[in-house]
């Protein structure tokens, strides 16, 4: 029996099972983004903390647009107007927003392992949208949507993600999730942010640090945002960035043809990826955050609104005289 997921902490510890599950769960609300009207009633009553400890546009505007789309209030906070800045701690911080009784708790933190932190002391429903460089759940969850949509399953197929793999939580989630689905992958970057032991991240994964190498026979490529404040002579100056690894159309040519192109945004055009890529015929780029929206639906429909289906708990035993 598939086991109720209680939080989404991570990908890493979910079964290939759970997974397909959540992406199924994601159709209708899919189909629901197309309706006229856009709200439904099922967490009417339910309100979700949408806590931000770091910056983040499009993320927390999904979260939120799937939250009022099913109905629920939200409480935001954000890391710039909040009383972190005067020292408050995580926990102080989060506790207080429990104090307000939430029925879930969504939260971005720029340190790993925060949301579990907080799972483990909280009572409700926790979701990772991204801690540090741990793993950022719910974007592998609607890149792996938007890959089975277009290519008819998740099974098989080579996947190539170029870019500072080391410090991207979008990569290790996503090298989680689709390893489960035997998909090959292959990570390319400058040395320095593809080390040797990201091999080891999960089984059918290989580093390469020529580019044309890595496209070569690629079915999926993500290209990962370039974090310029990363990018500093003498290291690797950002033309040679440019010039050894951005993905242009011709490098594009390397893959299998129909090849898909997903970029987590915020996309940084003449950087990781070139324009033309970038807005051409294989880029996924909007279907990706469309699919957001769904998959963000379908977690708080599964994780904050189970617990209205689920009988109240028992009366707790008389005490003992
Ligand atoms: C990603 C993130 O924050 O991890 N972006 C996002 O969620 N929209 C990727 C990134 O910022 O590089």
């Amino acid at each position: 029996m598939l086991q109720r997921l209680e939080h989404l902490l991570g990908i890493e510890d979910l079964t290939r099972e759970q997974i397909s599950f959540i992406l199924d769960q994601a159709k209708p609300f899919q189909e629901f983004q197309r309706h006229p009207l856009k709200k439904l009633a099922t967490l009417r009553g339910k309100t979700v903390a949408i806590a931000f400890f770091e910056n983040s546009t499009r993320t927390r505007i999904s979260f939120s647009t799937a939250a009022a789309r099913l109905g629920a209030d939200t409480m935001n906070l954000q890391a710039e107007a909040s009383s972190l800045k005067k020292g408050e701690s995580l926990l102080d911080t989060v506790r207080t927003l429990e104090a307000m009784r939430p029925d879930g708790l969504v939260i971005r933190h720029s340190s790993s392992g925060a949301p579990e932190f907080v799972a483990d002391r909280l009572g409700v429903p926790v979701i990772n949208a991204g801690d540090g460089t741990h793993e950022h759940p719910t974007q592998a969850l609607l890149d792996a949507l938007t890959i089975r949509d277009r290519k008819g399953h998740l099974e098989g197929w080579n996947l190539t993600i170029l870019g500072d793999v080391l410090h991207s939580r979008v990569a290790r989630s996503n090298v989680h999730l689709l390893s489960k689905f035997g998909v090959r992958i292959t990570l390319c970057g400058p040395a320095m942010w593809v080390p040797r032991e990201l091999e080891t991240l999960a089984p059918n994964v290989r580093r390469v640090t020529r580019v044309e190498e890595a496209l070569d026979g690629a079915d999926v490529i993500i290209a990962l945002r370039v974090q310029t404040e990363r990018l500093h002579e003498p290291a690797l100056a950002a033309e040679e960035y440019i010039l050894r690894y951005q993905l242009t159309p011709q490098r594009l040519q390397l893959a299998r043809p129909g090849a898909l192109v997903l970029h987590p945004g915020p996309m940084i055009r003449g950087l990781e990826i070139d324009g033309a890529v970038a807005d051409g015929p294989q880029s996924c780029v909007l279907e990706q955050v469309a699919n957001g929206l769904a998959i963000r639906m379908a977690l708080l429909y599964h994780l904050v609104g189970g617990a209205a289906v689920e009988p109240p708990p028992a009366k707790p035993p008389e005490k003992a005289q």
